[in-house]
């Protein structure tokens, strides 16, 4: 797990980002295929795994669970599963990782053990009774700190399947009762209200799964009969959008930039960002589009644009759910007010959200409102009133605030520092490498 030595980080104003970069690859589809390889009977090859904390924190638990877990190479990973996952002698600690603790509670509930697990000062903040309570109904036993915080331990095994409706479209909550209804009795199914990303039902379909998906009255539903007989397959992890999302921003507010992100995810459950920016008038490019291990990608061009600022519909906020800091930076530098709603989730996120990146804009000269469930970001185009910037940002641990706020310094006027950058590697560890290669001024300190 990182530890917290408040490293800072600083971005400057600079010249145009230029070139060519590929994207570190997708978090949701690391931690799933290193769950569902251990879940699975045989060995699973990973490539282009995701070499991030969080997915890190991952592999150390599966390997706690038992399962052969191998590092081969950058990004190459082999998981070898018996099909069950064994009582670990050790407490689970899932680091920073809401997608890893979430997911990997759901899955250990199918078996017959018990379990402790914790995280870091943010995850053990976080709300984990959205995963206990369903998994409650199907049986499994839990005890927790605090009205459903970690650490906590759960007793698993002897699990009945459910028809699960949940409260607010989530993936992690809808994949962790997937997991657990593989060993369970019967039939488990999920109803998502609006459909949220959708990688598990995929990857448990490659894994030879049959899973049910169709659109009812209520949403989604999502079916499986317990008692599946997962068989390893390869998995080819694609470029993550939500990383992809940094150098792409940065491109379209910083004057003359263009680059490219190659082999970038294009799954519509998780696009939301691309679809608002090319509203608010940003000059976007898809070439080479292809199939990648059962997923669409692509290469994303982002070119200086100016931009205006947009209403979000709500009803988007399921495929964009970790951009909406990034968009903000966006907004800041469109003309007129960007309008966010139905975002509540954000507050319990590695931070909140919400309330930390409009206090990052306020710190850089830009107006932001908060509401209980919005942002309303009110851009002053670069042209008239050119983003002031200047701040030193605290951001709580959150790798998505410190990384949207060094996208802004390297478009405003004045340098933009964040504390606790070392936390960028849990989800994009060659960051400022990667922007650097663009011509981006970003250095430690
Ligand atoms: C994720 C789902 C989202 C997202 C998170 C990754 C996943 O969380 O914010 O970064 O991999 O399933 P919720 O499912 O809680 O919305």
């Amino acid at each position: 797990m990182t530890a917290l030595t408040d490293a800072s980080m600083t971005s400057r104003p600079g010249g145009p980002l230029r070139g060519r970069i590929g994207a570190p690859g997708d978090k949701s589809i690391s931690h799933r295929a290193l769950i569902l390889g251990a879940m699975a009977h045989g060995t699973t090859e990973i490539e282009g795994l995701l070499e991030g904390d969080d997915v890190l924190a991952t592999a150390r638990a599966m390997r706690a669970f038992g399962v052969g877990v191998e590092r081969l190479g950058e990004g190459r990973w082999r998981v070898t599963g018996s099909g069950a996952l064994e009582e670990p002698a050790e407490i689970i600690d899932c680091g920073n990782s809401g997608t890893g603790a979430r997911l990997i509670i759901g899955a250990a509930a199918g078996f017959a053990l018990a379990a402790s697990f914790t995280g870091d000062a943010s995850l053990r903040e976080r709300p984990m009774l959205r995963v206990l309570e369903p998994l409650g109904l199907m049986g499994a036993r839990w005890i927790c700190r605090n009205n459903g915080r970690l650490p906590l331990t759960l007793s698993g095994g002897g699990l009945h399947g459910v028809a699960y409706q949940l409260p607010q479209p989530s993936a992690q909550v809808k994949s962790a009762v997937l997991l657990a209804g593989l060993n369970a009795a019967g039939e488990t199914s999920v109803i998502e209200p609006s459909p949220s990303r959708d990688h598990t039902e995929r990857m448990l379909r490659a894994f030879g799964a049959e899973v049910g998906i169709e659109d009812g009255a209520a949403g989604r539903v999502i079916t499986l009969a317990g008692g599946q007989r997962l068989a390893a397959a390869p998995v080819r992890v694609p470029g993550d959008p939500s990383s992809a999302a940094f150098p792409i921003v940065a491109a379209l507010i910083t004057p003359g930039s263009e680059i490219t992100v190659e082999g970038v995810l294009l799954n519509r459950l998780r696009c939301g960002l691309f679809e608002t920016l090319r509203e608010m008038g940003a000059d976007l490019g898809i070439d080479n589009e292809r199939e990648q291990g059962g997923e669409r990608v692509g290469d994303i061009t982002a070119r200086y644009s100016s931009l205006i600022g947009v209403v979000v519909p709500p009803e988007r906020a399921p495929s964009m759910i970790d951009e909406y800091p990034v968009l903000a930076v966006a907004a800041a530098f469109a003309e007129g007010p960007t309008v966010m709603s139905g975002i509540g989730e954000l507050r319990v996120k590695e931070s909140d959200r919400i309330a930390l990146i409009a206090a990052a804009l306020a710190a850089c000269g830009v107006a932001a409102h908060e509401q209980p469930e919005g942002l309303t970001v009110v851009g002053t185009s670069r042209a008239n009133h050119p983003v002031r910037g200047g701040g030193a940002i605290a951001t709580h641990g959150d790798h998505r605030i410190a990384m949207s706020c060094l996208v802004l310094g390297l478009a405003a006027r004045e340098a933009v520092s964040v504390d606790y950058a070392e936390m960028i590697a849990t989800s994009f560890p060659g960051f400022a490498v990667q922007m650097a290669s663009l011509g981006a001024d970003i250095d430690v300190g």
